[in-house]
């Protein structure tokens, strides 16, 4: 018998070694790939550890295999109204259908990452969180809800998460199968942990001179680093914010910069400190909470007891006008432990490496706004508008956007909306086309304020159309009349046309303001699925569900 070959005085490391050993299944909602960052570090660090790891993006991985499983992690982004990104809408449907089954073997845990600026924060992996407790998982430990700097807490996380896997896994060490670390580390790849230092070539205003906007056409020299991208990719940029700025905030709560602070363990000056580590344009409603306590102030008290208003307040405020609300004097510490850590700004890319090689483009909106005598910008835009000069050095790297991509079929026609900076990504997209000698029709829709002092790329469209490449190009001004024309407008008076496209298969794509151009936009093709289709309200809306999920109707919204 098998248990007389085991030497006498190991049995109960026999007695472990025959218990089937548990592996654990991390499963990520990514949209921009932040959250599968994550994933991608905790299989690293599952590994590391000699834990059973298999690591599956939402949409590869099958929901009922769930019940077989013994330990799942969840790591899952939020985007807009607290939708689930695109890879995971099935995933996340599922869960929650009656399809649902019974996990009462599965001990889970869900890490979430999200802004907390926006009101449905984290709900993607609430939503998780919830579905899997109600079928009967076990949690593990906490769901931990991560913000925009999400680096440290979600490392803090992962190690404990891991701690309670190996824990209950089951097997012991040397029964846990040890799986290959990484992938591909043979190619060059540069991370917002690692980003690149490359130069800007050009920052070129292409807003009209009495346009209210000043748009920025940017472009960054790549050469040499091996970098490469797709249309549809995203830049992230690291920025530093301006001395002056700084300055400003330093002085709203009567410190000179000159003090003494640390950041990440070394020594600096805490002007020096506001200037690369910390955000401080964009406020935030945690802020605002505890500037509220530290400086008493009333009206941010008010702010504070009703959750819309304290968002909205937030989003619409400098940190440095908060600070002003009322005279308060803080320490450095008390300061910075106010403000969030610096985050890179992520910009749709403007450009097609089959057309500009080693370089990237970017179409860059000034943020800017008068708050009283003075100006407000925003961070990233007024670094790479004004104080980056040509010939300067940034740091930047890729964030691939699987979600935002070309049919892989060039036959196959794509119709395009993106008014203001939301073009950026169609000027890839049309460069690609261009340079693929793809066959599929293109058609546009653009929309600004004015046609002589907004429309971007205006040369570059005119020359499209003349070549073919764009099959048809619709634009709204909305201040060249009295009554305001938007995109949605032009969608809506080619109605017949929009539809046709899409029964032939076009592939519909927006990119632009989130909060109301989307859903206008989006609203305006409902209607014409109602009209064109003769669909109820409800089936069209269920038409373009079925269009998201085949990856035919995608958004780039922010
Ligand atoms: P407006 O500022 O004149 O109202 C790019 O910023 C363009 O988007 C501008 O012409 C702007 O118009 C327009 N815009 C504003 N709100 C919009 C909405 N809900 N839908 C579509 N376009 C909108």
């Amino acid at each position: 018998a098998p248990a007389q070959s085991v030497p006498a005085q190991q049995p109960v490391a026999a007695a472990i070694a025959a218990r089937p050993a548990g592996k654990l299944v991390i499963i990520y909602a990514s949209q921009t790939g932040n959250a599968k960052g994550v994933a991608q570090a905790l299989k690293e660090e599952a590994d590391a550890a000699g834990i059973a790891a298999e690591l599956f993006a939402a949409s590869d991985y099958k929901g009922k295999n769930l019940a077989k499983e013994t330990h799942a992690i969840i790591v899952a982004s939020t985007h807009g109204e607290g939708e689930a990104p695109d890879d995971a809408i099935e995933l996340h449907e599922f869960l929650q259908s009656k399809k649902a089954p019974k996990l009462p073997n599965l001990q889970y845990a869900v890490i979430g990452l999200g802004d907390s600026s926006y009101e449905f924060f984290c709900q993607t992996a609430k939503d998780f969180d919830a579905y899997l407790g109600k079928l009967g998982a076990k949690p593990m430990l906490d769901r931990l809800d991560c913000d925009v700097d999400y680096d440290a807490p979600a490392a803090e996380w992962r190690a404990k998460a891991l701690d309670k896997v190996a824990e209950t896994i089951g097997g012991d060490e040397a029964e846990v199968v040890q799986l290959p670390v990484g992938q591909s580390a043979a190619s060059v790849s540069y991370t917002k942990q690692k980003p690149y230092e490359a130069s800007l070539l050009l920052s070129q205003k292409i807003t009209g001179r009495s346009s209210g906007k000043d748009v920025r056409h940017v472009e960054i020299d790549l050469e040499g680093s091996g970098i490469t991208y797709q249309p549809g990719d995203a830049l992230g940029v690291w920025y530093d914010n301006d001395p002056a700025l700084a300055k400003a905030v330093a002085a709203k709560v009567g410190l000179t910069g000159e003090e003494p602070v640390e950041v990440d363990g070394s020594a600096t000056s805490l002007l020096n400190a506001l200037v690369n580590s910390y955000e401080i344009t964009a406020a935030n409603p945690q802020l605002v909470t505890r500037f509220a306590e530290l400086s008493g102030s009333k009206k941010l008290e008010k702010l504070v007891a009703d959750k819309d208003k304290l968002r909205e307040y937030a989003a619409n405020t400098q940190v440095v006008d908060v600070l002003g609300e009322k005279k308060t004097t803080l320490s450095a510490e008390q300061l910075s432990g106010l403000l969030r850590r610096l985050t890179p700004r992520l910009y749709s890319i403007a450009s097609s490496q089959e057309e500009v090689g080693e370089e990237v483009h970017l179409t860059v909106g000034l943020v800017e706004y008068d708050k009283g005598q003075e100006t407000r910008q925003g961070g990233a835009s007024s670094y790479l508008a004004q104080r980056l000069e040509e010939g300067g050095n940034v740091k930047v790297f890729v964030e691939e956007n699987k979600h935002f991509k070309l049919p892989e079929d060039d036959n196959t026609p794509v119709i395009m909306i993106g008014p203001g900076t939301g073009i950026a990504p169609f000027r890839a997209f049309v460069q690609e086309r261009e340079n693929r000698d793809a066959e599929g029709k293109n058609w546009l829709f653009f929309g600004d304020r004015t046609f002589t002092e907004d429309f971007l790329y205006q040369v570059e469209w005119q020359k499209y159309l003349k070549s073919g490449v764009l099959s048809q190009l619709d634009v709204a001004f909305s201040r060249d009349q009295a009554e305001k024309v938007y995109v949605q407008h032009r969608l809506l008076e080619h109605a017949a046309g929009v539809w046709q496209w899409l029964q032939d298969g076009a592939h519909l794509y927006v990119c632009g303001d989130a909060n109301r151009m989307a859903k206008d936009v989006h609203d305006a093709l409902v209607t014409i699925a109602e009209q064109q289709g003769q669909y109820s309200r409800e089936q069209a809306e269920q038409y373009f569900n079925e269009l998201r999920k085949s990856k035919r109707y995608q958004k780039d919204v922010y």
